[in-house]
């Protein structure tokens, strides 16, 4: 897998690019602030919003089918252990303390079985998209024996307080998630302010704001690399659209994402250095990031036993009868791996090239919100 990871020297270059570009901007903050057509905004969210709405939801077994299975289920380890460890944190020795957390851009609450697993007390699941927060609430209400209470928020995250819609506006969170979601607020600093404000305002000192976002320097970094700004593989391409040559916005470098029937909204890049820079003014300090390879490097040997339950990799060579998701092209890495092995009924747990190309585009961050 390793072979596959992310590409660190030219990730690297891509930072100082976009460290420039921060400069150059930085000292023009203002006409950043001025410079966000509100009408393109309101178009965005609304665009966003009915992206997510009507994605269909995929049955069990249409979902075996899905090119993307494993990255789906990776993914999905990624949150858990995202979860699993910062719950454990918050909770040290204390066994029955009780956990409040806000899952912002939850969309169809995927995290719902994460978070009864980690025993968690109550959750607030907030997201833009209307039809997803109630297919959210619907598969909230089909838990049986559900551990903790929940609300559940319809709201753009990027332009309004969700505090103002609590049951409880004095509530204190101990763990803030954001998963997949927080790149859609990099249309503009006041919307980045409003998501940070929204994450932060009720997290108490000690508590941690964690998620996924796609990683900038990644993304750049294959742009790079092609003549077009446009790249990709058999399942996913992502094209950049605005102009490098005239830099990189720091708010608003708008990209259009297509993956495998999921995401096919533009997204915005997140200079991860300027979103750092601005958590620290809502008092939170940077305690982890990764691309997606480091993390599972990070984190394998502590959480190995989720993988084969997530069924995060296939199994190379394919089991008598079934078939890889990908072409035999996109396993030489398991190949070779399995070549060396002298036990040959044993088989090699992988990703295929193209899944795993997706895989580590993206990036973890956590935030631990300081004691004053
Ligand atoms: C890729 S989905 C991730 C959903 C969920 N967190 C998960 O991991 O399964 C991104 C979610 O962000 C939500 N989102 C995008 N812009 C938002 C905004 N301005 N306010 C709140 N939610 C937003 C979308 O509606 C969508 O549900």
């Amino acid at each position: 897998m390793s072979s596959l990871g992310a590409d660190d020297e030219n990730g690297s270059n891509v930072g100082n690019d976009l460290n420039n570009s921060q400069r150059h901007l930085e000292s023009d903050r203002t006409e950043c602030i001025n410079n966000t057509g509100t009408n393109n905004k309101t178009e965005h969210a609304s665009v966003v919003a009915a992206h997510y709405n009507h994605l269909e939801e995929k049955g069990i077994r249409e979902r075996f089918k899905s090119p993307i299975f494993y990255l789906r289920n990776f993914n999905n380890w990624v949150k858990s252990v995202l979860i699993q460890e910062y719950v454990d944190r918050v909770r040290g020795n204390v066994y029955g303390k009780r956990l409040r957390v806000l899952d912002i851009c939850c969309g169809k609450g995927g995290d719902l079985s994460k978070w009864q697993k980690a025993c968690v007390n109550h959750v607030i699941f907030a997201d833009i998209a209307n039809i997803s927060i109630q297919q959210c609430k619907s598969r909230f209400d089909e838990i049986r024996k559900c551990t903790f209470t929940a609300q559940f928020i319809a709201a753009d995250c990027t332009k309004e307080s969700i505090r103002d819609k609590y049951t409880d506006p004095s509530i204190r969170f101990d763990i803030v998630s954001c998963q997949f979601g927080l790149h859609y607020s990099f249309e503009s600093l006041p919307q980045v302010r409003r998501m940070l404000k929204n994450a932060t305002e009720c997290l108490s000192p000690g508590g941690y704001f964690f998620g996924t976002i796609p990683n900038a320097y990644e993304i750049v970094s294959r742009a790079k690399k092609s003549p077009n700004g446009q790249f990709g593989n058999r399942i996913y391409n992502i094209k950049l659209l605005f102009d490098p040559k005239d830099g990189y916005p720091l708010f608003g470098a708008k990209y259009d994402f297509h993956l495998e029937g999921v995401v096919n909204c533009p997204e915005f890049l997140v200079n991860f250095d300027l979103f750092n820079k601005l958590a620290r003014e809502y008092d939170l300090e940077l305690v982890y990031k990764a691309g997606l390879g480091d993390f599972y490097k990070d984190h394998m040997e502590k959480y190995k036993q989720l993988l084969p339950k997530i069924m995060c990799f296939e199994s190379y060579p394919a089991p008598p009868g079934k078939q890889l998701i990908g072409d035999e092209s996109e396993y030489e890495h398991a190949k070779s791996f399995y070549e060396s092995i002298d036990n040959k009924s044993q088989t090699v747990g992988t990703m295929s090239k193209c899944e795993w190309e997706v895989a580590t585009v993206y990036m973890a961050f956590v935030f631990k919100k300081c004691k004053k």
